[in-house]
């Protein structure tokens, strides 16, 4: 019999004990993200959950997630900075997203990583602009995960070349 041929999935993740030892652009994204936290609208889950993102230019432009009482309605933190994103500057280049949280029911205290839909945009706007969008995760407390792709969160991901 055969053998099956083995795939093997690396996934490089810079951890960084203490924000503080992040490159800057990197800390102040991740500053930003905290900030927008007040943005979160996230009265029945209470994870209020912020991303801030990065453009070429340096244009830093962020947004929180916003819950509705029909939950499968809610809008997750990056797509909303996304969005924020495309309406302001359609064509810019996205170089980097920091996302947070807060949770005061829980504290996050290792980072919070982007949620499989949001994983999926992200890899899909990596496609459209043609090059990487860092991330940069963190809880409220803890480690703080960089990876140099969204698409490192995102093993085999589904594309437009299948289409
Ligand atoms: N949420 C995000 O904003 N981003 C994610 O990647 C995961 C989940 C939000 C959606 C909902 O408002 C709350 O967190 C709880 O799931």
């Amino acid at each position: 019999m055969t053998k099956p041929k083995k795939l093997k999935i690396n996934t490089l993740i810079e951890v960084y004990e203490d924000p503080a030892n992040l490159i800057k652009q990197d800390f102040n994204l991740l500053v930003a993200a905290k900030e927008a936290l007040v943005k979160s609208y996230a009265p029945y889950s209470g994870f209020q959950v912020a991303a801030a993102a990065i453009l070429e230019d340096g244009t830093v432009i962020s947004g929180a997630n916003q819950e509705n009482a029909a939950y499968p309605m809610c809008l997750c933190a990056e797509q909303v900075c996304l969005a924020a994103v495309r309406s302001v500057q359609p064509q810019g280049k996205i170089v980097a997203m920091a996302i947070t949280v807060h949770n005061a029911q829980n504290p996050a205290t290792q980072p919070a990583a982007p949620c499989g839909a949001c994983r999926q945009v992200l890899s899909e706007t990596e496609d459209r602009q043609q090059s990487p969008v860092k991330i940069i995760f963190a809880g409220e407390s803890g480690e703080v995960y960089v990876v140099a792709s969204a698409k490192s969160l995102l093993p085999l991901s589904f594309n437009q070349s299948f289409l």
